[in-house]
């Protein structure tokens, strides 16, 4: 979490700071601030809560200097307010950090014995008052920020601007993505190549442990020992770096409306006639006796979809787990066990970290991003791209959809490749797959009355979603959706659970959203739904026509959805999931693609 920017330029960089923080506001969006050095001199500009407000600062306080740096944060230590606000300063050294120094209390102890005290109560100072410490100690920059280097524990991407030096900046990262940006005359650096599109296309991406001296005339690389290294500049498609809403009120609007086309594009790129090819190295299912699906939130949803497939589909054992809990867990990785980690951005800390656990350990690292460039995708054997474009807005929409989308299609390769498909089911099965988009234009036409439902929604307190089978991890992502952008509590639970314990929540207060298509559970979901209505509950049922009118009498809302085949429901039933959750927000006037206390990539356990 956190974006940071630097820019080495030809003109005045602050209006480029800026337009690169705002394409990193997905990271975080507590404060926000610029350094620049001029003259000789490091100023900056720091200002509470979103870019805006920086921006609007810099009309009346403006800030000169062709090289500076550049922050939007989401805060860990400390709370969001100017003071702890970066650029931090130290001495002649000022710093933009993205991740969490661990042992910045031992080295604020340690300066604290030199006499040197801090002004915030944020790890990141720690690092400006430790260079500023070896520069007033005779170190030249360069080395004064690479002894500090040595000494920091943690996650970082770091980037240092200094007094009196107007063509350098030095940049490292450790746990952090960090892409360097090369412009001709000019050089860039910022937590990805979205941030730096509108001013090159040509990007290096550090590796873990890296470190580079960027001055106009290029980059040195050094790895964690100091020596020098070189790392491949690439051409970054700009079709993936665009982030305009194209008309729609909001990023999520417009996420939400693009899963029919980006759908078909996804299927375009894994499908030749009926053959799924992934790329290379693939994969061969005969020899995997079980899967572990690694991710966290709504892709921890997508993986426990998943499970349903593989194991229905293929005969595939799959233990799925939460990122955050796998880590720490040590689960036995056993060979025969192929590993798979789910991730929109790719950097997720903790999935990043389960990733590495099964590293050696598992017969092969599997990955399905979203960003092809992240680090989950490079240190991955095998990476599949979903093709859902970037997604801007905080919560997960159409990336949720193309998730599924490629778990399933691995899921059906599967089943071939251990025979438990033949090939007439396998072809009807992607037949229905290609007529998705289809089926998504008429779920996203139903918009009006998914809207009005929304609204009733907007008015409890607590909804409940239900759903079983492939269904339950749908209820589970429409809860979360629900409480992420509306901040209304929202649970899920399996049908068939709710007489455990959650039924005692039932009253006409408790709106209860269940989804439900009429599969081989449908008539079990039915009972569930009619105990509800006994006990004065307000159904809102997603369900197809036929669905809607065997329910019978009693439903309080129902919002009907075209048939679909059973088992490509997940992704169908999805879209009216994400648009209750949108219309709710918006009937509720919260900040839809920016919810409080949220950022879009967690980059930090
Ligand atoms: C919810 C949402 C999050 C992410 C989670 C994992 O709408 O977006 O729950 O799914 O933070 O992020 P990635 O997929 O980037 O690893």
């Amino acid at each position: 979490m956190c974006g940071i920017v630097g820019v080495l330029g030809k003109h005045e960089v602050a209006p480029m700071l800026v337009e690169a923080l705002k394409r990193l506001e997905y990271r975080g969006y507590d404060s926000a601030g610029i350094a620049t050095v001029n003259g000789g001199k490091l100023d900056r500009r720091r200002a509470v809560g979103k870019l805006v407000n920086l921006q609007d600062l810099l009309v009346h306080q403006p800030l000169a200097g062709k090289a500076g740096i550049g922050h939007t944060r989401w805060a860990t230590h400390g709370a969001p307010t100017e003071r702890n606000a970066h650029p931090h300063r130290a001495g002649k050294v000022s710093v933009v950090h993205n991740g969490i120094i661990e042992n910045f209390r031992e080295l604020r102890a340690e300066l604290a014995e030199c006499g040197l005290a801090p002004e915030t109560e944020t790890d990141t100072e720690t690092v400006a008052m430790l260079v500023s410490h070896y520069l007033e100690s005779g170190l030249p920059p360069v080395e004064a920020a690479s002894k500090a280097l040595g000494r920091l524990e943690g996650a970082f991407a770091l980037a240092f601007l200094f007094d009196g030096e107007e063509d350098l900046i030095v940049a490292a990262r450790k746990g952090s993505p960090l892409a360097i940006g090369h412009g001709s005359g000019e050089m860039f650096v910022g937590s990805d190549a979205i941030a730096l599109a509108p001013m090159t296309d040509r990007i290096t991406y550090l590796e873990e442990g890296d470190w580079a001296v960027v001055t106009r005339a290029g980059a040195e690389i050094f790895d964690e020992s100091g020596a020098p290294v070189q790392r491949e500049e690439k051409r970054v498609r700009l079709d993936q770096t665009q982030v305009d809403k194209a008309g729609y009120k909001h990023f999520m609007a417009k996420e939400i409306a693009q899963q029919p086309t980006v759908l078909a594009e996804a299927l375009g790129a894994y499908l030749k006639g009926d053959e799924i090819v992934l790329p290379s190295p693939g994969l061969d299912f005969t020899e995997v006796d079980r899967l572990v699906l690694v991710a966290c939130g709504t892709a921890y949803y997508a993986c426990l979809t998943a499970k349903y497939w593989f194991e229905k589909l293929a005969r595939i054992p799959v233990e799925v787990d939460i990122a955050s809990e796998f880590r720490y867990r040590e689960p036995p990785v056993t060979k025969g066990t192929v590993a798979l980690f789910v991730s929109q951005s790719g950097e997720t800390a903790d999935t990043l970290a389960a990733l590495r656990y099964c590293a050696g350990r598992a017969d092969r690292i599997a990955s399905v991003v979203n960003v092809e460039t992240s680090t989950i995708a490079r240190e991955s054997d095998l990476a599949l791209p979903i093709h859902a474009g970037v997604e801007v807005g905080v919560a997960s929409t159409k990336a949720f959809t193309c998730q599924l989308n490629v778990l399933l299609l691995l899921a059906i390769k599967a089943a071939e490749a251990r025979g438990r498909m033949a090939a007439a089911e396998k072809s009807e099965l992607l037949a229905q797959l290609r007529a998705l988009p289809g089926l998504f234009n008429a779920a996203l036409d139903r918009d009006g009355a998914i809207a009005e439902a929304a609204r009733k929604i907007s008015e409890a307190r607590d909804v409940l979603f239900l759903g079983r089978g492939m269904m339950y991890p749908l209820a589970l992502e429409g809860a979360l959706k629900l409480k992420e952008i509306s901040y209304i509590h929202a649970e899920a639970y399996a049908s068939g659970e709710l007489k455990h314990g959650p039924i005692a929540l039932i009253d006409k207060s408790v709106p209860v959203i269940v989804m439900a298509p009429r599969d081989g559970l449908f008539d079990k979901t039915v009972s569930n739904m009619q105990e509800v209505m006994a006990r004065g509950g307000k159904v809102c049922l997603i369900s197809d026509a036929r669905g809607i009118e065997e329910a019978g009498d009693g439903i309080w809302q129902s919002i009907p959805l075209p048939d679909v085949d059973e088992r490509l429901a997940p992704l169908l039933y999805a879209l009216p999931a994400q648009l209750l959750a949108y219309h709710a927000a918006i009937a509720k006037g919260t900040d839809v693609d920016q919810p409080r206390n949220l950022a879009k990539s967690v980059t930090v356990e």
